[in-house]
C-alpha cells in the first residue's frame, strides 16, 4: 500500500548531530507496495529524507516501469518470477550497489526481495526488513480502495479463478493468494502456484538449496507487523505465521476459530527449507510490532529500523566497535528523546569527546 506520509522527519537531526561522522552508509533498495509507484510524491520524499538523515548514503528505489503508471500497473498485473528476475538484472548493473546493501521491502514488495535474496542476492543484500510483508502469502483478497481502478481490475480478474494459469502468471496478487483454510483449497494453492511455493521451499520436490544457503547469508531478517493490519490476511503472514491446513476430520469444525500457527511451530522452520531456523539460532531473526493499520509506519515505528538496521554505517570501515556501540546507543538515545536540543548537544558533545579521543578532530 501507498507511503504517503512525510515519513523520516525524525531523523533529520541525526544529520546534524554527528558532524563529526563521515561514514559511508549502507546503501539501501526499497521495494514499494501494491498501489504505489517509484515515481510517486511519497517514495521520492522518503528516499529524499533518507537521503538527509544519512548524508550521502545511496538509495535506490525497484522501478518496473518506466513511468508512474506503468510502475504503479506492475504491481498489480504481471508474472511475479520475470519482475524478480528483471530486478535482478536491474540492481546488478547499479555500482553503487556493488558492495551490497540493506534491502527494505515495503507490504509485498518484501517478499519480493526475499525473492531476490534467495535467488540472486548478486549484490548480496545485508539486512532484509519488510514491513507489513505476506511471507506465508494472504488467504483473503486486500480491498480496493474507492476509486483505484487498476485494483478493482485485478479484483475482478481475481474472482474469475485465482488458481487458473491465466491468474497465476498475469495477477500479481494471485501469486502470493495461499488459502489454507481446508485441504482442497491448499492442494489446489500448491498445484497452481509458481511463486509463494517456490521461494517458500513448499514443495516437497524441487526444494532449492541456494534459497536456504543465501538467505543464511543475510546479517538480520528483520519483520515488521501491524497490529492492526486488516489489510493482510492474516496479518501474521508478516511474521511467517499462517493458518495450519486442518486434518480431514477437523474441517469445518475449525473454520470458526482459526488460529494461525507461528513461524517457530510452522514446517518451513522446523525442517529449515529456507534457513530461517539457522537464522534464529543466530539472533538474526526479528519480530518487531508496530502500532498501527497496514503500511502506517510511525516513529516508533520507523525507530526499529532505521538508524539500527538500514541507515547505518557498515561496521568495519571508519568506525571501531566500541565507538560504534556508543553511537548506536546515542542514536537510540536520540531517537527516545525524539528532539530535545539538550540531548542532541550532549551527544555532540560525547562524540567530540570520542572524536579527539581517536585523533579525527
Ligand atoms: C535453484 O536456484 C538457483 C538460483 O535461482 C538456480 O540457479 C538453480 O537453477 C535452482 N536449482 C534448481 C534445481 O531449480
Amino acid at each position: 500500500m501507498k507511503i504517503a506520509t512525510l515519513f523520516l522527519s525524525i531523523l533529520l537531526p541525526l544529520a546534524s548531530a554527528f558532524p563529526l561522522f563521515e561514514p559511508s552508509y549502507h546503501p539501501i533498495v526499497v521495494w514499494h507496495g501494491l498501489g504505489d509507484s517509484a515515481y510517486a510524491e511519497g517514495l521520492q520524499e522518503f528516499a529524499k529524507e533518507l537521503r538527509e538523515a544519512f548524508p550521502g548514503i545511496y538509495v535506490h528505489i525497484v522501478a518496473l516501469g518506466q513511468d508512474a503508471t506503468s510502475d504503479q500497473r506492475a504491481g498489480f498485473f504481471g508474472n511475479v518470477n520475470d519482475q524478480v528476475s528483471t530486478v535482478c538484472t536491474d540492481l546488478s548493473a547499479v555500482p553503487e550497489l556493488a558492495n551490497g546493501f540493506d534491502a527494505v521491502g515495503f507490504s509485498q514488495g518484501g517478499q519480493f526481495l526475499r525473492a531476490y535474496v534467495e535467488r540472486c542476492n548478486a549484490p548480496q543484500v545485508r539486512n532484509l526488513i519488510t514491513f507489513g510483508s505476506q511471507h506465508q502469502g494472504i488467504s483473503d483478497l486486500p480491498a480496493c480502495k474507492p476509486g483505484d481502478f487498476f485494483c478493482r481490475l485485478a479484483e475482478g480478474a481475481l474472482r474469475g479463478g485465482i488458481y487458473t494459469d491465466y491468474a497465476q502468471s498475469n495477477l500479481v496478487t494471485a501469486q502470493y493468494y495461499r488459502d489454507s483454510k481446508s485441504q482442497e483449497t491448499y492442494q489446489r494453492y500448491l498445484e497452481a502456484n509458481h511463486f509463494l511455493t517456490d521461494i517458500n521451499n513448499e514443495k516437497k520436490e524441487g526444494r532449492n538449496a541456494t534459497y536456504k544457503a543465501n538467505l543464511e547469508k543475510l546479517d538480520n531478517f528483520v519483520m515488521l507487523m501491524f497490529n492492526k493490519d486488516t489489510t493482510v490476511e492474516p496479518k501474521q503472514s508478516s511474521w511467517f505465521a499462517t493458518y495450519p491446513v486442518p486434518s480431514k476430520d477437523k474441517q469445518g469444525a475449525a473454520q470458526d476459530k482459526l488460529e494461525v500457527l507461528p513461524l517457530r511451530q510452522s514446517e518451513i522452520y522446523l525442517e529449515d527449507r529456507i534457513g530461517l531456523k539457522a537464522l534464529d539460532k543466530r539472533g538474526a531473526i526479528k519480530m518487531e510490532l508496530c502500532k498501527g493499520v497496514h503500511m502506517q509506519i510511525d516513529a516508533a515505528c520507523q525507530m526499529k529500523v532505521f538508524g539500527r538496521y538500514a541507515g547505518i554505517a557498515p561496521p568495519s570501515k571508519v568506525i571501531p566497535a566500541s565507538v560504534r556501540h556508543a553511537w548506536a546507543r546515542a542514536i537510540h538515545a536520540t531517537m527516545t528523546t525524539l528532539r530535545s536540543k539538550e540531548i542532541l548537544r550532549w551527544i555532540r558533545m560525547q562524540f567530540r569527546l570520542l572524536g579527539s579521543a581517536l585523533g579525527w578532530s
